[in-house]
């Protein structure tokens, strides 16, 4: 057996993810004071594993101190969450800020410092306030653009100081393609006219945010974090490859291309036409997002997207949806990771670098998200109560050896991050599929565990040497 040894730079991150909505839960939570996710969750638990959801998540607005301690015994130099933007404001309108929520932003960020350990903060993780979907449509409305940059502004301006990281969204693609393209979560409505707003209002929405930070003079940085579906054709012949690059076009290019330079692709247009799909944008919108593109990436990649030409055609009549061009094409004895139906491919990490360093001007990046979910872990657990993961151990490792390997090829790719620091609820998901460094014991009072994982990532960390 061939044993590889990587070493891990000094100034590479390796840390870990979360969000503000998946982990807090916020018993102090106002009338009004809902996101979307809770009132999907409100109106749809049924759909949520087992109903969990995120009313009490990890609880970790109570227990931050307990989990910022075993952030560090676990040696994570970074740790990305988000700030929720309907609890943070009482007022949206006015962006009036929730001091009682605020404070336990203002005692997080003081105890991560205090720990050594940097914040990567969000502005947006699916956290949506729900009655600015109500009342004006949510991000279809150029209102809510401006609520946003609003919201940004406290958000800077009380905590710029302590974070230097920012975010605009994390996976701005997600809410409006499961909603509005795929009819899949709530409020379930297909309608390819108002993804597209939605999309480039969130678009519009990052470079003010970046523009605005810019002007104010704050140091740091400001980026956004996608989630690219890196697709491959099933072939190499010509209908194949136009799958892919129209897949590509409409769940990657969308948010890349004028994330990164500053302009939509021009296929995007012509093909939005061509299909009657009306979305509405100016040429001043275009030129502030041609100014203010972003410092850096955040890239969440867990599994690879395979596609093929579709094998029939569809009804004239039927409203367009991208999936016209492409159907999903699963590869013949592909690796899957059996409990979350996804395929491991961890060469991913290396395609996306590549395309970023060829396509994408090599700006800065990290991986934003990687990890692998596991139901039933328990069963894993050693005579000792912990949990022997040690399928997360090579996971990790294989991922982080393409990323490292892709760093040393000239890719301005600067860490990883692990899907998650502790097991949390996820969309639907809910605690079913295990992701986490450390366990959360639901019938232990959502009591704390290291599995065998944690020591694992303390040693890459304490050592900086990969071994496969
Ligand atoms: C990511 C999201 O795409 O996937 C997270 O950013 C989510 O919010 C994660 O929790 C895992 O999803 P799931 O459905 O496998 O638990």
């Amino acid at each position: 057996m061939s044993i590889k040894q990587m070493t891990i730079p000094g100034d590479f991150i390796l840390g870990a993810a979360a969000s503000a909505w998946q982990t807090e839960g916020w018993s102090g939570k106002k009338a009004g004071q809902d996101s979307w996710i809770d009132l999907w969750y409100k109106n749809d638990r049924q759909v949520w594993h087992n109903g969990y959801g995120p009313a009490v998540a990890t609880d970790f607005i109570n227990r931050f101190r307990e989990d910022v301690a075993l952030m560090k015994q676990a040696g994570l130099t970074h740790y990305r969450t988000s700030i929720n933007w309907s609890r943070f404001l009482t007022d949206y309108e006015n962006a009036t800020v929730d001091e009682e929520y605020a404070a336990y932003y203002d005692a997080l960020f003081a105890e991560m410092h205090r720990q050594g350990i940097e914040p990567m903060i969000c502005l947006e993780h699916y956290e949506l306030p729900g009655t600015l979907l109500e009342t004006y449509g949510g991000w279809a409305s150029k209102h809510v653009v401006e609520l946003f940059v609003r919201y940004a502004e406290q958000v800077f301006a009380r905590y710029h100081h302590l974070v230097k990281r920012w975010f605009s969204f994390n996976e701005p693609i997600v809410v409006q393609t499961r909603v509005y393209l795929d009819a899949l979560r709530w409020p379930y409505e297909q309608n390819t006219s108002t993804w597209m707003q939605w999309n480039h209002h969130k678009v519009l929405a990052t470079a003010k945010v970046v523009k605005l930070f810019r002007e104010k003079g704050y140091s740091g940085s400001v980026g956004c974090i996608l989630n690219p579906e890196v697709t491959y054709p099933r072939s190499r012949a010509t209908h194949d490859v136009k799958a892919a690059e129209i897949y590509d076009l409409f769940y990657n290019r969308v948010f890349l291309d004028p994330l990164v330079h500053g302009r939509y692709p021009q296929a995007l247009f012509t093909l939005l036409e061509k299909h009657q799909v009306p979305w509405d944008y100016s040429p001043d919108e275009l030129a502030l997002i041609a100014d203010n593109t972003v410092d850096e990436l955040g890239i969440n990649l867990y599994y690879p997207h395979r596609v093929k030409a579709p094998s029939r055609a569809w009804h004239p009549e039927t409203p367009f949806h991208p999936a016209y061009y492409y159907e999903p094409f699963e590869l013949p004895g592909r690796r899957m990771n059996p409990s979350r139906g996804w395929e491991i491919a961890p060469r991913i990490i290396y395609d996306m670098a590549m395309r970023i360093k060829n396509d994408y001007r090599n700006i800065d990046w990290f991986v934003a998200e990687s990890g692998m979910g596991v139901e039933n872990e328990g069963q894993y657990r050693n005579r000792d109560g912990i949990i022997e993961d040690n399928y997360r151990i090579n996971f990790i490792s294989e991922h982080l050896y393409y990323t490292l390997l892709a760093r040393e090829e000239g890719a301005n790719c600067h860490g990883y991050m692990l899907w998650a620091f502790t097991d949390n609820v996820s969309p639907m998901n809910a605690f079913k599929n295990r992701y986490g460094l450390i366990e959360i014991d639901l019938a232990d009072n959502r009591a704390r565990r290291a599995k065998k994982s944690a020591s694992w990532f303390r040693q890459l960390r304490d050592t900086r040497v990969l071994t496969l």
